[in-house]
Formats: structure tokens, C-alpha cells, sequence
């Protein structure tokens, strides 16, 4: 079985190295891979935006499944694509991936359906994004750019001139480009953070193992917004009965609502959620694995990866029966110094092995190259380090201890992974 899988990054690699243990065993390429990924997977040069090149690619090599991991590509069409091309795909096609794409689409769904978020209005215009919030006049306001914005289109404003230049930045200057063309103003809710994969055929949806991000640069959530700087799962602030309300007013009635919207989701569902204290409330929805969940997610799964996938794509989901481990995960993401902000990239490498691996913790490449048999940085996020563990504490001991043993010029790395999750 030939399975290509697009994208780059950590996430990449966490599903590439879970699809290599399936018993089908898998010859797996990707698009466009980084150096760790060479490892496990032939990389192909094509861009993960590329949809005619991966289309191309995919036809020409007979490739049985394609799996199209990041935004971008997903909220582009090129699951459409493929599917028009008679290529098996495991990703939403545009009209789901819209759950995403556009922040005014997930709010407006979820008032329409009564699935509990945040209260909001929406704007296209500046003038009158700022005489609501003036209006408004409660602080801190959470201010949202309608499209994609690699993670950093939410700005939380504490007061009127940080929320005024919040609009004036992503309506005016367009920081994010045309996904500031409409904005989100909404309500600042209070609570834990937790997040949930799920496996969904448009019909049934299966949570996968909770988990609990950290997106913030620097230890006790200072710094800017990241890409999210470690993960741990399961996580403790999602109870079994949390678990239950969740799946009652949110993840059944967000499945029901794509299909009666003719948008039926296939593929991961990723829920942002916010344990207030009126019960959970959805953040934000992505229609792909998280970035860094899926390093402390898939490590746990028991089942076949591969069979999932094809029952998502036969809509039989419902006939399986999904297994995970018990224990615990922790990833511990090791980044460029600067990162969000500005950083070298081509520092040499040193404690991993020939093949990127480290002893006792799974290696997940995010940015790296390989030259001359030498893992190069080439990324804002360098490495994912997870551990796998009988409890959290261990888990984390683990990934913390093989942390100390790789390093680069200016190698950064947040020491209070997992502390939030231990304090329950
Ligand atoms: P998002 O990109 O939508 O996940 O937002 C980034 C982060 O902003 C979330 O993980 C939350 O920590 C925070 N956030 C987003 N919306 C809200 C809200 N309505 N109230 C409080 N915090 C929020
Ligand atoms: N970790 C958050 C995301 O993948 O968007």
C-alpha cells in the first residue's frame, strides 16, 4: 500500500510514524517532508499548497491514500481535488474544511445550532467593529481575524486602545491579509483549555484522548502566542462527565449540523474547548490534527491508523471500535531562540542519531534539514520530544531528561510543560 502525506511538520511526522507501524505495513512518501521525516518517509519536493503538483504526483505513482494534514491545503480544495482525480484521501473536503477557513462561518454555525461558545457580532467594516467595542465597553474583549492566520489572528484586549488597534491592525493594515477583510468581537470566557481530536465520517464521531496545549513562548504563559510549545494527553481537567456534555451539546450536534448544512465533515476534527464555569464552550474548531496534539495523541493509539482511515473514508466508522493505551504522553517542543519572533536557522544538531532518534522519547522533526548526514535547524519549531509514561510525572521526566541531552546554539524550550495539567 503506497500512502502520501502532506505537509512538514512535527504533526507530519507523528502521523507518518504511526502509519509505519500499521500491519499493512505502508510504503509512505510525503510532501514535502523535512530532513527527521527522510528518515521515515521519501520525500517528494512539492510544496504542501501545491494541489495540481500533488495530484500529479499521487497519479502518476498509483498511490492508494493521500493524507492532507495541514489548514491550508484543506481550506484550498485539495481533498476536492484528489477525490476528482479518483484518489482515496483521508482530510475534509472545502465546503468542511470552512469550519476553519472562516471563523464568522464556525460562529454563525454555532448560534444557528445552539452549540455553546462564546457571545459575538461580526463585522466587515472597521467603524463599526470599534463603535461596538466602544458601546460594549467591557474588558478584557477577544477580537478575531476571520481567516486563516497561522494561529496568531486572536487578540485578547485588555482594554480600549489595545482592542482599537487590535482592529485597526487586522481590518486596516491587514496584518493577516484578507482574512482580516470580516472580524469575529466576542465574549472573554474563563477556564482550562482542552483539546479534542476526534475521528468523524460525517456520522458518528470518536473522540480520540484528550489533550491540553501550551501556546504561549515562555514559562508560566508569558511571551507571545506560538504555535504551541508542548502538549500533554490525557488531560486531567477533562472529566469523564465533562466528556459526556461534551459529546451531548457539542461534538454529536457540530457533526449534525455540517451534514444538514451539506458541508458532511471526514476526516480529524480538532475541538478547542474552555471549561467555564457554565460548562465546556467550543474556542475555536480546526478541521485537521493539532500541531503539537497529534505528537502526544497518536503515541497512544492502539488501533491501526490506516484501518480508521479507510472506514472514514467507507462512512463505516461506526462499525469500529477504537483502542488506546493507558499512561500518559507529554511533548516538549524545542525551538529556535526568538521564535515567534525572529531566529537563525542551519545550527548543527547534536544527540540525536543517525536517524533523529533519541533513546527512551519519540523525536518528532518539525524544522529540520539534513546535510551531510547532519540534522541542520531550519525552523521556528525545531523538535517535538515525547515521552510515553505510566502517569503524567513520568511521562515528563522523560521527554525533559532527553531534552537535556540534545541541544543547538540557542536552543529554547519551556521547563513548565505539564505543570497546569499536574495541578489538575
Ligand atoms: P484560537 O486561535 O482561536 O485557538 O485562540 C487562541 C487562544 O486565545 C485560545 O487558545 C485561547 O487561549 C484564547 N481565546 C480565544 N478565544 C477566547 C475567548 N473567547 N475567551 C478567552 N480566551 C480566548
Ligand atoms: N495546537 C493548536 C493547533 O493545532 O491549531
Amino acid at each position: 500500500m503506497k500512502i502520501l502525506v502532506v505537509g512538514s511538520g512535527g504533526r507530519e511526522h507523528a502521523v507518518i510514524k504511526k502509519l509505519k507501524e500499521s500491519r499493512r505495513n505502508p510504503e509512505i512518501y510525503a510532501c514535502p517532508g523535512n530532513g527527521g521525516i527522510s528518515k521515515d518517509a521519501k520525500c517528494v519536493d512539492i510544496g504542501a499548497k501545491d494541489i495540481d503538483g500533488v495530484v500529479k504526483f499521487a497519479k502518476e505513482n498509483k498511490i492508494d491514500l493521500v493524507v492532507v494534514t495541514p489548514d491550508d491545503p484543506l481550506v484550498l480544495g485539495m481533498v476536492d481535488a484528489l477525490e476528482d482525480a479518483r484518489i482515496k484521501t483521508f482530510g475534509p473536503n472545502k465546503a468542511a474544511a470552512i469550519i476553519e477557513g472562516s471563523k464568522v462561518f464556525s460562529k454563525n454555525l454555532m448560534k444557528k445550532y445552539n452549540i455553546p461558545t462564546a457571545a459575538y457580532e461580526t463585522f466587515d467594516k472597521p467603524e463599526d467593529a470599534i463603535d461596538y467595542i466602544e458601546k460594549n465597553n467591557t474588558y478584557p474583549i477577544v477580537i478575531k481575524a476571520d481567516g486563516l492566520a497561522l494561529g496568531k489572528g486572536v487578540i485578547i484586549a485588555q482594554n480600549h486602545d489595545e482592542a482599537i488597534n487590535g482592529i485597526k491592525e487586522i481590518m486596516e493594515d491587514k496584518k493577516f491579509g484578507a482574512s482580516g477583510n470580516h472580524v469575529v468581537v466576542e465574549e472573554f470566557l474563563t477556564g482550562p483549555e482542552v483539546s479534542v481530536l476526534a475521528f468523524t465520517d460525517g456520522k458518528v464521531v470518536k473522540p480520540m484522548v484528550s489533550s491540553m496545549d501550551h501556546k504561549r513562548a515562555l514559562d508560566n504563559d508569558k511571551g507571545l502566542n506560538t504555535g504551541g510549545m508542548g502538549t500533554v494527553a490525557p488531560n486531567p481537567c477533562y472529566t469523564d462527565e465533562i466528556e459526556k456534555e461534551a459529546m451531548e451539546k457539542i461534538f454529536l450536534p457540530t457533526i449534525k449540523a455540517m451534514e444538514k448544512e451539506g458541508r458532511t465533515f471526514k476526516g480529524c476534527l480538532y475541538f478547542g474547548l474552555m471549561l467555564t464555569p457554565k460548562g465546556p464552550y467550543v474556542i475555536e474548531y480546526n478541521c485537521r490534527f493539532g500541531d503539537p496534539e497529534t505528537q502526544v495523541v497518536l503515541p497512544l493509539l492502539e488501533s491501526d491508523l490506516i484501518d480508521i482511515m479507510e472506514h472514514i473514508s467507507a462512512e463505516t466508522l461506526s462499525e469500529m471500535d477504537i483502542k488506546w493505551k493507558k499512561g500518559s504522553a507529554a511533548c516538549v517542543i524545542m525551538a529556535s531562540g526568538g521564535y515567534p519572533v525572529s531566529y537563525e536557522k542551519g545550527k548543527e544538531i547534536s544527540g540525536l542519531d543517525l536517524n533523529g532518534n533519541h533513546d527512551g522519547v519519540i523525536v518528532y522533526h518539525a524544522g529540520t534539514k539534513l546535510e551531510n548526514d547532519k540534522f541542520l535547524t531550519n525552523g521556528g519549531r525545531v523538535l517535538g520530544i515525547t515521552a510515553l509514561g505510566d502517569n503524567l510525572q513520568s511521562a515528563l521526566d522523560k521527554a525533559y531528561k532527553a531534552c537535556e541531552d540534545i541541544s543547538w546554539e540557542k536552543v529554547h524550550y519551556r521547563k513548565d510543560i505539564g505543570q497546569r495539567a499536574l495541578r489538575g
